[in-house]
């Protein structure tokens, strides 16, 4: 059984012309970022590399459409492709690393040779995916309104580069909904059938890391996240090296069609979802690795063991506001689809679970949130 896969270099720098010296950021490249991150950081250093602004091609999360649309304003040769900017930015610049990428919903239904042809280096700008160290993206395909990951070993970047500076501007609310998402990877990956020794290592550490940056945030308040951004940046790293080994669950399998359908942020979708999924592992089973993380948990909540779970819930209260599904125009027909979805669709993220969840359970989740 494999425990851990690395295949990632990974680079820290303070200041953003370090980094282009370092990796000779040059006319070869292809840059894929938004402008108001590329501008104030990296204008001003005339690299000659040729770059596309992601928000040119359509608002929200990536899609097929957009990384189509992107594509066909690639020049040509790469010898790299580097991305700055969050999850979106990234999971769109990972395929461009690949020979073959039109259609791209062929790509993702597996019929396209997958064929590595470009260096991949990744750069976040939220805290975080961890899409930089894992070997998947997620894009939504349009016609099916369903985001969808293509997990294979050529979507692995040669590097990834932390830069907390790029961090500062990001807004205190996508700095949540991301947040939330590492921090969700972490504890998902920690009870996944598959999590070993080495990958709650990392999964149990970023959760350390996180729920203390989230106290201090709510004791001090929003900008107290500032001289933190690179604890997150690491924790959200750790988080992916995590799931990416040991994979997400069932809260990412229901979040995927909330996402898909009413673009619902990732990070906010999954933490619409997170209590009711793990208040439902506990329901069946308290002992094993949810009461490993629950003891990690309470040791940096500073409670007990019992109250773990419900005292993460009020803590998460401080940083984002949970809603219930319908303020997103869910309506009561969409949870029989979704349901069906999860159990057709997200086998890939299900076989992750806890405790295995069957239709009637997730059911009666997306029921409960309604
Ligand atoms: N491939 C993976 O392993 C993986 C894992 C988790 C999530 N994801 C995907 O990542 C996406 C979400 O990514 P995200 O949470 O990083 O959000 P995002 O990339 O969608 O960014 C959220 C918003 O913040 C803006 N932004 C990003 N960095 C900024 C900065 N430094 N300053 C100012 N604005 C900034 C973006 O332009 C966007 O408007 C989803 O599509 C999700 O499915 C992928
Ligand atoms: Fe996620």
């Amino acid at each position: 059984m494999k425990l851990l896969q690395l295949k990632t270099t990974l680079h820290q720098f303070d200041d953003c012309a370090d980094f282009a010296k370092e990796f000779d950021i040059g006319a070869e490249d292809l840059i894929l970022t938004n402008e108001f991150i590329y501008q104030p950081h990296f204008g001003a250093l005339g690299l000659g590399a040729d770059v596309l602004y992601q928000e040119k091609y359509g608002a929200g999360e990536p899609s097929d459409e957009m990384a189509e649309a992107i594509h066909a304003n690639m020049k040509g040769n790469y010898r790299r492709i580097i991305a700055i900017g969050g999850g979106t930015v990234i999971d769109l610049a990972k395929i461009f690393a690949l020979k073959n990428v039109l259609p791209v919903a062929d790509l993702f239904d597996r019929k396209l040779d997958i064929v590595k042809d470009k260096g991949l280096v990744l750069v976040p700008t939220t805290c975080g995916t961890g899409s930089e160290v894992t070997n998947i993206s997620i894009l939504e395909l349009k016609d099916r309104h369903v985001k969808l990951g293509l997990a294979v070993d050529e979507l692995y970047a040669d590097a990834a580069v932390l830069i907390p500076r790029l961090a500062e501007g990001l807004p205190f609310r996508f700095f949540a909904a991301s947040s939330i998402d590492a921090l969700i990877h972490a504890v998902e990956s920690s009870v996944s059938p598959k999590a070993n020794v080495y990958t709650k290592l990392f999964g149990h550490r970023a959760v350390r890391m996180i729920v203390a940056g989230y106290r201090e945030i709510a004791e001090k308040g929003p900008e107290a996240r500032l001289p933190l951004l690179g604890d997150f940046l690491v924790a959200s790293n750790f988080a992916g090296a995590a799931f990416g080994n040991a994979g997400a669950g069932a809260v990412h399998a229901m979040s995927y069609p909330l996402g898909g359908k009413y673009h619902v942020a990732h990070g906010e979708a999954n933490y619409a979802l997170f209590n009711k999924v793990f208040e439902r592992y506990l329901a069946q089973k308290r002992d094993g690795a949810i009461a490993e993380i629950g003891t990690v948990l309470a040791d940096a909540l500073a409670c007990d063991l019992v109250d773990a779970f419900r005292d993460l819930e009020k803590l998460l209260a401080e940083i984002l506001v949970r809603k219930p599904l319908r303020e997103y125009g869910v309506t009561r027909e969409d949870l029989r689809i979704f349901t069906d979805n999860v159990m057709t669709r997200q086998g890939r993220l299900m076989a992750n679970n806890f405790v295995p969840l069957d239709t009637a359970d997730v059911m009666a989740i997306y029921e409960e949130l309604y």
